[in-house]
């Protein structure tokens, strides 16, 4: 058998999967730490990595039980090693690492964003995709375009300038006191709400597939508080009286949807990518899914909800095509809390055609 178990914890959820092949799903257990952090609305470092140490050998146990697989059965551990949030990746790190000397299998550290590109391997897309593809990964801490020339070789054509996409939904829901995560929420007021009421600026950056949110951010903030009397104190004012909440949501998600499409579809061409990928949390976005589709000259694929957002059956994924390519860590493998995607060791193309071989 060719299961790998992945196991994943770089931010809030402690996440646990059991996948054949890089491409079917055994089981996959997501223990999400939302509520602990909603009080703060974002992630609170120190109560995530605590949270994730209390479970996660109740999030594995129930991986490899809903799989019905012995750890005899398992071709190797794959596990997060960054980005991410030190004191959380530690913990699933030095969990697999246990796990692997214990029970004598290979381990293979996985960086968290190819895991999201990966994602989409766990979905019909992995049958038919031919590169060059383009990859948007749009997540919490993250909003990066990247050219996938092969498995593993990926060439950054941009990124966020300072906010990632859903760090700017999560910022604007907190300021329109709509709750962690913001994404979600934002996206369910803007269903009642206008998105021509406000008229939100695009940033200008210096290259064409940059991105810029934290100009987006405080023109919210400017619009919904009560203009305070100095410069500067918008942060603390209070929401302006008769706010229109569903309208500013719409007009908000619409500008953030607007620059991550046409950014998006102008580097697809530019680089004739055969088709574009969205994957990470914000890749959840209705909105998003919808424009990219209807606008795209090229096939657009995501994965379903449950794989957009944080998970351990996309680091399984990856994972399995990184083992395949003879990648092994050992125990002084330590976390990367900062792991650009185009740092990676390039997978090379001839071995992948040895996964369908493998049984
Ligand atoms: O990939 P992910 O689960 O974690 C990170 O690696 O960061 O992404 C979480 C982010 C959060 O910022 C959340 O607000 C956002 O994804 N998100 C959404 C939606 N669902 C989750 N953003 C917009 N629309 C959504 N439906
Ligand atoms: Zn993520």
């Amino acid at each position: 058998m060719t299961l790998i178990l992945g196991i994943e914890t770089s931010c809030d959820e402690t996440a646990a999967a059991v996948v054949q092949n890089g491409r079917q799903i055994h089981s996959t257990v997501v223990a999400s730490q939302a509520d602990l952090h909603a009080p703060y609305g974002g992630v609170f470092p120190e109560v995530a990595s605590r949270a994730h140490v209390e479970v996660i050998s109740a999030v594995v146990q129930q991986a490899m039980q809903e799989a019905d697989a012995s750890y005899d059965d398992l071709l190797a551990v794959a596990v997060t090693r960054g980005p991410g949030l030190a004191g959380s990746l530690l913990v699933g790190v030095n969990f697999a690492k246990g796990l692997a000397f214990g029970r004598k299998l290979p381990l293979v550290g996985v960086n968290h964003l190819e895991g999201h590109v990966y994602s989409l391997w766990l979905t019909e897309a992995g049958d038919s995709l031919e590169f060059p593809v383009l990859a948007l990964i749009v997540s919490g801490g993250h909003t990066e375009l990247v050219l996938m020339r092969g498995h593993g070789i990926y060439e950054h054509l941009g990124g966020t300038q300072d906010d990632a996409a859903g760090e700017a939904f999560d910022k604007v829901a907190r300021l329109l006191e709509l709750g962690y995560p913001g994404g979600p929420a934002i996206q369910k007021a803007a269903a009642g709400g206008r998105d021509s009421a406000y008229d939100f600026p695009q940033a200008r950056t210096a290259s064409p597939y940059d991105f810029s949110f934290s100009g987006l951010k405080t023109a919210v903030l400017r619009e919904v508080t009560v203009q305070p009397r100095k410069r500067g104190e918008e942060r603390d004012a209070p929401l302006r009286p008769n706010l229109r909440v569903p309208d500013v949501a719409a007009s908000f998600q619409k500008a953030v949807v607007e620059a991550l499409v046409e950014k998006t579809l102008k580097a697809a061409a530019d680089h004739g990518a055969t088709a574009i990928l969205i994957a990470g949390g914000v890749s959840a976005n209705r909105l998003l899914r919808a424009e990219m589709r209807n606008r795209a000259q090229v096939p657009v694929f995501y994965p379903p909800l449950h794989l957009c957002t944080d998970n351990a059956a996309m680091i399984a994924a990856a994972g399995f095509f990184r083992y395949m390519q003879g990648q092994r860590d050992d125990l002084a493998m330590d976390v990367q809390p900062m792991w650009p995607l185009q740092n990676l060791p390039a997978m090379a193309g001839p071995a992948m055609a040895g996964v369908e071989e493998v049984s």
